[in-house]
């Protein structure tokens, strides 16, 4: 089966998608499968071995040795355009299978307003917020109800790119103006207080899953970019929770996957007060890479990389 792993992209995330892609590559079982790596650059697919990019107008490749046509799209592109459903809408159209959410699912998981505003109406709990666009008028009165610090984020990104903890109504401006360089629209939320968990469910056909969860120190104030990808954070798998909480935070994981219909594997991130698992997002592509959760949990699991690889591609074969 021939494989291609797509990486790259334009994104905040294209760093960590490349991280991601080489635990693919290092990885998954060369008995059974062969590869190209594509990178994405602007609106190419360059292969990165023979630097041919790829027909969109069939999802091939022509290298000097021939054509080349894939069964399987493996996308590690984090953000935009593999995590909001762009890409997979491409790959339904050439009717390549993948691994990853679909369309609705991608899109709407990918823009934090829409996917907490459908998620609150299944009761799931989880920090209030604001939506702000680019060009809205804002007032303080906005905001108080959400009482102060508060979190300002971009609605479409991961990663924790461009989020800041604002400590008062002075300083929201400038929080406002870093998410405008990555994002037109913000999200304003609540501050939780207490300790963020991640948890992942993986679908199997009708089965659903669970891993061990996994834990975050952040050595810094919170778990920004720097704590996620320079190891200024301590993560801790299996999670040092009790077996009480730990199957409320595995079921809600297990009902939000259910809600949203996602597939493959996700990643749902949370911050634990008073007993509580408040939801912050789901992960459509979580991160792969070094420092990245999920590899962490595979293994605490007992699963084998290459295993999961494997099951992550023939769970989606026609
Ligand atoms: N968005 C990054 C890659 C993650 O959630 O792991
Ligand atoms: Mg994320």
């Amino acid at each position: 089966m021939h494989i291609a792993i797509i990486a790259g992209g334009p994104s905040e995330e294209r760093t960590i998608s490349l991280a991601s892609a080489k635990l693919i590559t290092d990885h998954i079982d060369p008995s059974k499968y062969s590869y190209r790596l594509l990178l994405m650059e602007n609106r190419k697919f360059v292969d990165q071995e023979t630097g041919v990019a790829l027909d969109l107008n069939d999802f091939s490749l022509t290298t000097p040795k021939g054509k080349e046509n894939f069964d399987f799209a493996f996308l590690m592109i984090h953000g935009r355009p593999a995590e909001n459903g762009k890409l997979q809408g491409y790959l339904d159209l050439m009717e390549i299978p993948h691994n990853t959410a679909s369309v609705l699912t991608s899109a709407v998981t990918f823009n934090k307003d829409f996917c907490k505003t459908y998620l609150r109406s299944f009761d799931v709990p989880m920090a209030q917020s604001v939506p702000v666009r680019k060009n809205d008028e804002i007032s303080q009165n906005d905001f108080n109800h959400l009482g102060w610090p508060l979190f300002v984020k971009p609605n479409n990104n991961g990663s924790s790119v461009a989020v800041t903890k604002v400590q008062k109504w002075d300083d929201l401006d400038a929080a406002l103006k870093k998410i405008w360089e990555v994002d037109t629209e913000a999200l304003v939320e609540e501050f939780v207080e207490g300790v963020e968990y991640s948890a992942s469910i993986m679908k199997q056909g009708k089965e659903y899953i669970r891993f061990p969860i996994t834990e975050i120190r952040p050595t810094k104030e919170f778990f920004d970019y720097e704590a996620k990808y320079h190891g200024a954070s301590e993560e801790i798998t299996p999670a040092r929770l009790s077996a009480r909480s730990t199957r409320d935070c595995l079921d809600l994981s297990e009902k939000i996957f259910r809600l949203l219909d996602c597939d493959g594997i996700c990643r749902f991130d949370y911050i634990l007060r008073n007993d509580t698992f408040y939801f912050l997002e789901v992960n459509t592509i979580p991160g792969m890479g070094p420092t990245s959760m999920v590899p962490q949990q595979v293994v605490a699991k007992g699963w084998t990389i290459s295993d999961f690889i494997d099951k992550l591609i023939t769970s989606r074969l026609p």
